[in-house]
């Protein structure tokens, strides 16, 4: 898949997405805004057995250094909106996906980079990583769903701190925050990340779907998260993989899931 922005790479089922813009230390423009959604609407659908995605940044410094300011010169309040709902959009897109999606945090996350490490659904952090929201320097707030993620993952106290003093944190203390979920050596986060994906594709493709939607379904305003998770429960039981795996478990063997 050619894409303006991003590069594509697949293996074994593990597509990796990585931002292509170093110069600009990968900062989030409106094609690279393209490039995801159309990756996570329509062409994972191209993916033969797809198991999961990493997300991460062309060069060594940056993730990606936020949204991309250049673009914020001719913003009114209309035009503003309309590029945060954009950004919702796409990160919802992510947050949603019916397979694992890590972000592989290889420098600088900051502002719309941060928030698009807290859309997916895990960080993996080179030891180099460094995250923060800094909008407040620019006199603007996050507006790719900063304000609202970050509270989820740390807490309401700790990302006020951060939201309000635009500080930047490093890898460490965004692991002991649980803002990563693991720090690595400088250049082995996709490594890290891929050796999760592994992991995780062993198992039965419908639960890990349905559990990416329960656990979502916690942050839902609107949706009884444990409702939710009875109705996936009964959904999961109803699948030939329970069937499988609970005769693997039985026979002594290790499980053959096909995702039905
Ligand atoms: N947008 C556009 N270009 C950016 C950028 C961004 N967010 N961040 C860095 N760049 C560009 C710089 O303009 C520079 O380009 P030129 O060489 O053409 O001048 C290049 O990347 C390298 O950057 P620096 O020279 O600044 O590198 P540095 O090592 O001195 O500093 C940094 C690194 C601390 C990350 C610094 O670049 C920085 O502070 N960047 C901006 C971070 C930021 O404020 N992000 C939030 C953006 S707002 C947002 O994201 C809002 C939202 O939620 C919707």
């Amino acid at each position: 898949m050619e894409y303006q922005s991003l590069l594509f790479a697949q293996e074994n089922g593990i597509v990796t997405l990585t931002i292509n813009r170093e110069k600009a230390l990968n900062a989030l423009n409106k094609y690279v805004f393209a490039d995801l959604r159309t990756f996570f609407s329509e062409d994972y659908k191209k993916v033969d057995g797809l198991r999961g995605v990493i997300i991460t940044g062309a060069g060594e410094k940056a993730f990606a250094a936020g949204a991309d300011i250049k673009e914020f010169a001719s913003l009114d309040k209309e035009k503003a909106s309309a590029l945060s709902r954009n950004g919702h959009e796409v990160f919802f897109l992510i947050e949603r996906f019916h397979v694992p999606v890590i972000a592989a945090v290889n420098g600088f996350a900051l502002g719309g980079g941060c928030e698009l490490t807290m859309a997916c659904h895990m960080r993996i952090a080179g030891a180099k990583a460094r995250f923060g929201q800094p909008e407040v320097n620019l006199g603007i707030i996050p507006g790719y769903g900063g304000t609202q993620r970050l509270v989820d993952l740390i807490g309401k106290g700790k990302a006020l701190e951060l939201l309000l003093t635009a500080d930047m944190i490093k890898a460490d203390e965004a692991y002991r925050l649980g803002l990563a979920n693991h720090v690595v050596e400088q250049g082995q986060e996709v490594a890290k990340a891929k050796e999760i994906l592994e992991k995780i594709a062993t198992k039965a493709p419908i639960a890990i779907a349905k559990t990416i939607e329960c656990v979502n379904a916690h942050f839902d305003k609107i949706v009884d998260g444990y409702e939710y998770e009875i109705n996936a429960f009964g959904e999961t039981a109803d699948t030939e993989d329970f069937k499988e795996g609970a005769a693997a478990f039985v026979e002594k063997r290790a499980a053959d899931f096909k995702g039905k």
